[in-house]
């Protein structure tokens, strides 16, 4: 694998890597984003990853200074993944001045659901993702679901900008009892992660019940609010809306994700399922 920290290396480096597709994370890999290795190697010559704990998304009293910096085990993930090209700027590289130039999605999108309890995050995600495709030049990229909002956000960057990537959303993969692989995971302690899979239990329900025909979804919504509530979460939100523009669905309505978000502890927990 080939292993680069600056800009003007890898651009140099790529010039011979053919079709590139592009896995953007920020580190701290799991099986999830070894998942999206894999499905990489399958839609092109060379795979790229970058790792770059991005500041632009995180929000004064987020986990920034504390997201988990495991590069030396991020390295050995990615050769046993067949990754060729990593590249791992420090912030000096992807931002040498105050970073002026942004992206700003629109707020019907990121008005809403994960935008709405962390503001500024998806304006950050866009122009550290918009900045990455402009240094790797990918014909392909590769966003995980589990971020649902996060990768309908990136898509229709790149179709309102014309960034000539192709998206591909790849599915949420999960632990054995349901929980959807996160970095975050691993802010649980043992208690905590036992009780995680309620939230990929509680989607479920709605699904099941959605699909048996009940189709009053604020009062759907509401119980699994109070089932998290009296698990010890907080819930910030679970919420049926469109799979297209994660608006609130008619009555009716087929192509639905239900997705939630909720904090157990002082982690942060998110999840969607697809109808
Ligand atoms: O999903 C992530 O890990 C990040 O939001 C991303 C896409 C790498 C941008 O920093």
């Amino acid at each position: 694998m080939h292993i680069h920290h600056s800009i003007a290396a890898l651009r140099a480096d790529l010039k011979e890597a053919g079709r590139i597709v592009l896995v953007p994370t920020m580190g701290n890999l799991h099986d999830g984003h070894i998942a999206l290795m894999r499905q990489a190697r399958k839609h092109g010559d060379s795979a790229v990853v970058t790792i770059f704990v991005n500041r632009l998304q995180f929000r004064p009293g987020e986990d920034f200074e504390n997201y988990p910096r495991t590069l030396a085990a991020d390295c050995e993930r990615l050769v046993v993944a067949g990754v060729d090209y990593l590249f791992a700027p420090d912030e000096d590289e992807m931002y040498p001045a105050q970073q002026q130039y942004y992206v700003d999605p629109p707020s019907e999108l990121i008005g809403i659901l994960e935008g709405e309890f962390r503001p500024g995050h998806f304006r950050g995600v866009a122009t550290v993702v918009l900045k990455l495709f402009n240094i790797v030049l990918p014909q392909v990229a590769l966003f995980g679901k589990k971020d649902y909002q996060q990768m309908l956000v990136l898509s229709n960057m790149v179709r309102d900008l014309a960034f000539p990537v192709e998206i591909i959303a790849a599915d949420t993969v999960r632990a054995d009892d349901g929980l959807a692989l996160s970095s975050r995971n691993g802010y649980l302690t043992a208690e905590q992660r036992n009780e995680a899979p309620r939230l990929y239990h509680t989607l479920s329900k709605i699904v099941a019940a959605i699909r048996a025909g009940k189709n009053d979804f604020p009062v759907l919504e509401a119980e699994a609010m109070n089932e998290l509530r009296g698990n010890g979460w907080a819930p910030s939100y679970v919420s049926v809306r469109r799979k297209a523009d994660l608006q609130l669905p008619q009555v009716g309505e087929a192509g639905l994700v239900v997705l939630a978000a909720a904090l157990l502890g002082n982690t942060r927990l998110i999840d969607n399922l697809e109808l």
